[in-house]
């Protein structure tokens, strides 16, 4: 069962989203989005609506671990679950640790959420250099840092590789004007 775009924009703001996080969902689900229909251009049987959903829905409980702690990726999926939209909560679940390499709708949303920092797509690169000078506080934390980074770029490339998908055009996004301002 995948919710409609109204009920999902609905609960985004019932849950009291931000609206900075709003505005950040909304440039993950455009990047989604895009991956996805590359992806299904090359043959793979990705649902497009589904992504859309779970990249708007991805950092729903984002604003709730902020202030009272908690990993937001399992509470979004939980949140999901107890909603009854069982397969958005399994893509909210994965978009920080992917559970597999398999191309699939939780791959799209998760790279989707790298290649975006705050409201404008940018490269992997420039995503974990902006992480690393905001959580590499110590050895421990950059390594883990850089390990993330690692496995992302993985992530990239089984994207290239499968479908010919090309990470610069991501970027042409920041063109499209967005409907930012209605957000505050
Ligand atoms: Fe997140």
């Amino acid at each position: 069962m995948i919710p409609s775009r109204e009920w999902t924009l609905g609960l985004m703001h019932e849950r009291g989203m931000p609206p900075h996080i709003i505005r950040h969902s909304k440039t993950v689900r455009l990047a989604a989005v895009y991956v996805a229909a590359v992806l299904q251009e090359a043959g793979f049987g990705i649902d497009v609506r589904l992504v859309d959903r779970a990249a708007l829905l991805h950092d729903i409980c984002k604003a709730d671990s902020l202030l009272n702690g908690g990993d937001h990726a399992l509470m979004g999926r939980r949140l999901m679950e107890e909603l009854g939209y069982l397969r958005i909560g399994e893509i909210v679940g994965q978009h920080i640790r992917l559970e597999s390499l398999e191309v699939n709708e939780a791959m799209v949303v998760n790279y989707a959420d790298k290649r975006v920092m705050h409201d404008r797509v940018v490269s992997l690169q420039k995503r974990f250099i902006d992480l690393m000078n905001r959580y590499g506080k110590n050895e421990q934390s950059m390594q883990r840092i850089l390990k993330h980074y690692a496995d992302v770029s993985e992530v990239e490339q089984v994207l290239v590789r499968s479908s010919g998908f090309e990470p610069e055009r991501l970027n042409h996004l920041n063109l499209i004007t967005g409907d930012h301002t209605l957000d505050g």
